[in-house]
């Protein structure tokens, strides 16, 4: 079944209203239940989860310093959508399949309020998991002006609880974004993109065996996912109709393991203004963008001057990345038609410079951690990914200092591209330096084969999930705080991060 592009209308996420607000506080209720939506024009409606009954959730914006309160609730089914692995840690068969606990990727926020993998909790929070502390979690939203997003994370089933659409943008605002005069208002637009595929009647399509199947086992998690079609805010393949003028699109990639790289067909330039955490300090003009799952980049597009013209998003990115099976490779993102009238002189601008970023020096660091991305073997004989070697399960192993800064040196011995993100804080990348990696498995020694090569231009700014490239060790520097307890680290790509390549860490005093 091929499924024609730019028949449907992009789709703009709602605001979430909240349920109370007052000088002091202000307070969400957010409810997952299960619906039917229709994500393409000659798609029968599929069955998909969702935050207040919209795949992807509504948005929530929220502005610096807003002391916010969000009741995450479970209404959802007893049986989950897709094929659960119950071999995969934390989803055995004694625990109850339909289960969530939602993270904001992002967030500064205090540990019993950052979704642990296992604070789980059931419809009703009739059944709750081992790390479970409260139903109502509390977020400061201590940050500048920067786009995160929520979405579930529950330990064995994140992968599946996010494809089945758990999902949604959380914006934070504040006075000195607002006076940089970018596009605002219906001219600021995120952009969730997703790869999904499907059957024949509409319903979500998610693999139960890798394409070797495992002998014994009905329901196999696999190494990786690449969805069919390309889906932004829900529906596939859309089309936005704009003005002549200048937008602001928060691009964020959305999908379990693809990445995309992001190119307009007309050839122009994007403007870059913004990295994972917040606006850079100058934007850059630029022809393409990489975004590994879970990355933003906050951009503007100019369509002055283009009335008439239809340019398609497109993305040539490897899949799986670097090493690509050319097969798997969806060349479309969506289109935009400048055929809208403009209703008002653009008067919003691309500002010549827009924050300063204080850079964290090497020299302040009191704690360097080498940390191994490695390939292992499960007792089925399935290939899986380790961070340092070690399981999940594995006691804590980083426990850095409130307050004091730390280089990580991740080492990837593998042949994947790792996202690798970190939980409560930001770092800055300080190089990528490419080392032997036979080298390092006989002696357990780097040697570098080459120079360090700085960040490219789009990744100079605050990040919280960073491409480690195989064959590379990728250094990055920050300071942990302002909280202390239980976080997580692990790779971005869903089915990685499900199987083991996922670690607890501690901020402690
Ligand atoms: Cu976007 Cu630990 O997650
Ligand atoms: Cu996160
Ligand atoms: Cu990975």
């Amino acid at each position: 079944m091929i499924l024609s592009k730019f028949v449907d209308e992009l789709p703009i996420l709602p605001i979430l209203k909240p349920t109370w607000k007052d000088p002091l506080l202000t307070y969400y209720e957010v409810n997952m239940t299960e619906f039917k939506q229709s994500l393409h024009n000659e798609l029968n409606d599929t069955t998909v989860w969702g935050y207040e009954g919209s795949f992807p959730g509504p948005t929530i914006e929220v502005e610096s310093g807003e002391r916010v309160f969000i009741k995450w609730i479970n209404n959802l089914p007893d049986k989950h959508l897709l094929p659960i692995d119950y071999t995969v840690h934390g989803a055995h068969n004694d625990v109850p399949q339909v289960r969530t606990v939602v993270h904001v990727h992002g967030a500064s926020v205090e540990p019993d309020s950052d979704g642990y993998p296992d604070a789980w909790f059931t419809n009703g929070f009739s059944l709750v998991g081992p790390k479970f502390k409260k139903e109502v979690y509390q977020y400061d939203n201590n940050q500048r002006s920067v786009t995160q997003w929520y979405h579930d994370h529950t330990i064995g089933i994140t992968r599946l609880n996010v494809y089945a659409g758990l999902a949604g943008f959380y914006l934070i605002r504040d006075q000195r974004e607002r006076l940089l005069n970018l596009p605002s208002g219906k001219y600021d637009i995120p952009l969730m993109i997703q790869d999904r595929s499907f059957h024949k009647d509409g319903s979500l399509y998610y693999p139960n065996q890798p394409p070797k199947p495992i002998k014994g086992l009905e329901t196999s998690i696999i190494p990786e996912f690449f969805g069919k079609t390309i889906l932004v805010n829900g529906k596939v393949w859309p089309y936005l109709k704009v003005e002549p003028r200048k937008y602001r699109f928060r691009l964020l990639n959305g999908s379990n393991t693809r990445f995309y790289r992001i190119k307009l067909d007309s050839g122009q330039l994007i403007y870059q203004i913004g990295t994972d955490s917040g606006l850079m300090e100058y934007p850059i003009g630029i022809h393409e963008i990489l975004l590994a799952p879970a990355e933003r980049a906050d951009v503007i597009i100019n369509f002055t001057n283009l009335e008439g013209k239809n340019i398609i998003m497109t993305n040539d990115a490897p899949a799986p990345f670097p090493d690509a099976d050319p097969a798997n490779v969806v060349s479309i993102i969506m289109q935009f038609s400048v055929s809208l009238p403009l209703t008002n002189i653009d008067t919003s601008v691309i500002p010549q410079y827009m924050e300063p970023i204080q850079k964290l020096q090497e020299q302040s660091a009191s704690k360097i951690r080498y940390l191994t991305l490695n390939d292992n073997m499960d007792q089925y004989g399935r290939e899986f990914m380790l961070l340092d070697n070690k399981q999940w399960d594995y006691p804590i192993t980083e426990n850095p200092k409130l307050g004091s800064t730390e280089i990580w040196y991740l080492i990837n011995l593998t042949t994947d591209t790792h996202p690798i993100h970190i939980h409560l804080i930001d770092f800055q990348i300080l190089d990528r330096r490419p080392f032997d990696v036979d080298k390092y498995n006989k002696g357990g020694v780097i040697h570098y084969t080459g120079p360090a090569m700085p960040p490219a231009p789009q990744e100079r700014g605050e990040k919280d999930t960073v491409r480690a490239n195989p064959k590379q060790v990728t250094r990055i520097i920050m300071k942990f705080g302002p909280y202390t307890g239980l976080y997580v680290w692990h790779c971005h790509i869903l089915e990685h991060e499900d199987y083991e390549m996922m670690r607890p860490y501690m901020v402690i005093r």
